[in-house]
């Protein structure tokens, strides 16, 4: 795997704790205009911070500063002139060690509380709304020598405070999450008049930076890109293209574990209103022949893996000068594979996860993005809304919707049931809002009754999720009338299904995939 060298643009680093906010932080900055990456606070890069790094946020985390073994941060490592706002378990240590003192409050401070500011030029002064969201189970009592203490709660004394010759700033409560109504303009205070940024990252400057990398990268090479029809990888293809122009060949392997009619529309989609260049590849004899008798989830993902790079590098060999293979990693699955505290939930990202004996070099343009912004960029490049709005999809595809073993007859009621809930969906108009929606088959049998005859059959598992960037979701709330009749359809039109259910757990705890 390349290490992909940073991007030009001013950045903000994020310092993850092991908070669960600290993503959002990041896009909270991006947001605003402002390039924001995460390192984890145990392996920060050699060098740090870099010459492109022009202020710090420390995150927010579940550990005490006063427990041996804490998180902690070398803040002697940071010049004076890079700014450093700490949030939560952030200001907490640079409240431990710049000399000021952490306790344990007496109970834990959890949810909305109002500010009493009292200090005039400080972040936190004159908000339009003083509510803000707390959780912690420390607090700072006094703040380090030099700092004024900027803004206290009714329940904590030091809900913010600042040194601002020394450019060090602390803030208690969470000014990235929505329960902070005003927690947009801390930041951009902090950003805009602190740090001083311009703001350089917008989607054209993104796009105009990967043309040059993407170009310098591959030189005079040829570049396979593997295209699915979902966005990412459509984006990948359009910058690709018009990076390097005919030297890329669009190559969509069909693995015979797409959604109902999907193949179809994505190679009508492809070539009507993008790219000419597509090869398709039917490989769904080979795929089902590799999954045949398995069972279980991630040697699903590692077989199907597998088969694609082998799809790839077959059709790579036919082509002269194809030394790479282009593909849509983001960074979610970039930080996913190397958080503060993150375990490996599945594999699912490109990212490390791909067989050592390929050939085929890596390029990943769109590793630095989240997905609003990878749609942003398909807008710019003139990608149809048809592909820019289309919900993510597994790349492994059904195969992780039907639990057990994946065969043609078990794929088969699957697409039918999905097509019928997914059709349902779009007929009442109700997809605005919903992040993914699926039918998913157990493997798991139930006593049924039809006509006079008993069944003994699958259920059928309908979910639908909303979500921001599908790090939590919350089950889309429908009603009732509306599921019962999907469920009425999928029992009398599907064969081999006589169960219906709806999926209402969040994520976490579970996740937005069955498998
Ligand atoms: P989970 O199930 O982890 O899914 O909550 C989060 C997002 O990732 C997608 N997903 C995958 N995407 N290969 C992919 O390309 C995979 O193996 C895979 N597993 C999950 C999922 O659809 C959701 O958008």
């Amino acid at each position: 795997m390349p290490t992909p060298t940073a991007l030009a643009h001013e950045k903000v680093v994020v310092v993850d704790f092991g908070g669960q906010y600290a993503q959002l932080i990041v896009r909270r900055v991006r947001e605003l205009g402002v390039y924001s990456e995460m390192v984890p606070w145990n392996r920060l890069p050699e060098g740090f911070p870099d010459n492109a790094t022009r202020a710090i946020i420390l995150s927010g985390g579940p550990m005490s500063v006063t427990e041996p073994g804490a998180p902690d941060f070398d803040f002697a490592r940071v010049p004076e002139s890079i700014p450093i706002l700490g949030i939560c378990y952030g200001q907490q240590l640079m409240a431990h060690r710049l000399g000021g003192r952490v306790e344990r409050a007496s109970e834990r401070e959890y949810g909305r509380r109002h500010l009493v500011e009292s200090a005039r030029g400080s972040l936190v002064e004159g908000l339009a709304s003083d509510q803000v969201w707390m959780s912690h189970g420390d607090q700072v009592l006094a703040p380090p020598p030099g700092f004024e203490v900027t803004a206290s709660t009714e329940t904590c004394p030091v809900a913010a405070f600042e040194d601002r010759i020394h450019n060090r700033y602390g803030l208690q409560f969470h000014p990235e999450v929505s329960h902070t109504p005003d927690g947009r303009t801390v930041l951009k205070r902090f950003l805009f008049e602190r740090v001083r940024l311009s703001g350089d990252w917008t989607s054209e400057s993104f796009i105009e930076e990967s043309l040059d990398r993407i170009r310098a990268e591959v030189g005079d090479r040829r570049v396979l890109c593997a295209v699915s029809g979902g966005v990412d990888s459509s984006v990948v293809a359009a910058l690709v293209s018009r990076a390097v122009g005919e030297r890329v060949t669009c190559v969509f392997v069909n693995h015979g574990l797409l959604r109902k009619g999907e193949a179809e529309d994505v190679v009508r989609v492809f070539s009507e209103t993008f790219h000419p260049n597509l090869v398709v590849i039917d490989a769904a004899e080979q795929f089902f022949a590799a999954l045949k008798g398995v069972t279980d989830p991630e040697t699903k993902r590692k077989i199907i893996g597998a088969e694609f790079i082998r799809a790839f590098e077959a059709h790579a060999d036919e082509l002269k000068g194809c030394d790479f293979l282009a593909q849509g990693t983001l960074y979610p699955d970039v930080i996913e594979s190397g958080s503060a505290t993150a375990a490996k939930i599945k594999t699912h990202h490109n990212v490390g996860g791909l067989p050592d004996w390929m050939r085929l070099k890596v390029i990943e343009p769109l590793r630095w993005l989240f997905k609003d912004e990878v749609r942003e960029v398909g807008r710019r490049l003139g990608l149809p809304d048809e592909m820019v709005d289309r919900e993510p999809f597994p790349g492994p595809g059904l195969a992780v919707r039907i639990l057990g073993e994946v065969t043609p007859e078990r794929v088969h009621i699957v697409q039918e049931a999905d097509a019928i809930f997914r059709g349902e969906i779009r007929a009442r108009d109700l997809q605005s809002g919903i992040w993914q929606s699926y039918a998913a088959l157990l493997d798991v049998r139930s006593v049924g009754v039809m006509g006079d005859e008993r069944t003994y059959q699958n259920p059928i598992v309908l979910r639908a999720v909303q979500s921001e960037d599908a790090m939590t979701a919350t089950a889309v709330p429908f009603e009732f009338s509306f599921l019962e009749h999907v469920a009425s359809r999928i029992v009398n039109e599907v064969a081999g299904v006589n169960r219906v259910l709806y999926d209402l757990t969040s994520k976490p705890p579970a996740t937005i995939e069955w498998e």
